[in-house]
């Protein structure tokens, strides 16, 4: 079989148990791991696969996160798959460093690439769970990537990335609600994600619909850690 045969056989096993039995097609993909090697090709393949940039969906949806920040300054913050960092480029004038992470090198130096006037910006190859940064942060921000963890994952590296954010911080999740090929679905994501930010408060919480790939629009939450009275905190404002 050549190589393009394979991948024909792929494709179309993957859409003949995704039109027949749509469940077992979910079921199949988690039993799959998204593997650091996989996103390597992805991008290889192409400058950008998801085709954030001057897509209005995406625009509209940087610009919803930003919104949801109301104009806070941070310290430290870390964006977790930040793809070729159309996103980090908005979010880096709000912080004093920000440091931005992709399972893909090919991603991370797109970004580096872009963000090469920026030096407060450090962009780094890590994989989550494993290679999550220590922290601490004053905002963590996780766009359209939870969903790519296993169940299995999942809860640990937000427990984890919960730890990681400083008193008075801030966590923003936006995830998908369509199929966006993960291993979870966007709801799924942002129905766990109270339970795992334990001690931090939603301050907003916002579904946007009928819009997006198939219209099925994402959901955007930002959770902050309370400050502690007898803890310091870094961010700006
Ligand atoms: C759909 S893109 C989202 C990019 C950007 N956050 C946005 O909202 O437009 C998902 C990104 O997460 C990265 N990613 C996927 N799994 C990851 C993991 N386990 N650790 C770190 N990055 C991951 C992918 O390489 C990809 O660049």
């Amino acid at each position: 079989m050549t190589q393009n045969s394979v991948k024909m056989f792929r494709n179309t096993l993957s859409k003949l148990v995704g039109d027949t039995f749509p469940t077992l097609k979910r079921r199949w993909r988690r039993r799959l791991r998204l593997t650091p090697a996989g996103w390597e090709r992805f991008y290889a393949e192409t400058q950008d696969p998801f085709g954030i940039d001057g897509n209005p969906y995406e625009q509209g949806k940087f610009e919803h996160m930003m919104e949801a920040l109301d104009g806070r300054r941070y310290g430290h913050a870390l964006e977790v798959g930040c793809s070729i960092g159309s996103f980090t480029e908005m979010l880096a004038p709000a912080c004093d460093d920000l440091l931005a992470i992709d399972i893909s090198q090919v991603a991370g130096d797109r970004t580096r690439a872009r963000l090469a006037d920026k030096p407060w910006v450090k962009v780094e190859r890590r994989t989550v769970p494993e290679e999550l940064p220590k922290g601490p942060f004053d905002l963590v921000v996780c766009a359209d990537v939870l969903y790519y963890l296993s169940p299995n994952e999942l809860p640990a590296a937000v427990r984890r990335l919960a730890r990681s954010v400083s008193s008075g911080g801030t966590f923003l999740a936006l995830h998908y609600l369509g199929d966006g090929g993960g291993l979870m679905g966007g709801a799924e994501v942002h129905t766990l994600l109270p339970q795992l930010l334990d001690g931090f408060r939603l301050v907003r919480s916002e579904r946007r619909t009928g819009i997006g790939p198939h219209g099925s629009g994402y959901q955007l939450d930002r959770y902050d850690r309370p400050l502690d009275p007898t803890e310091g905190h870094s961010s700006g404002d």
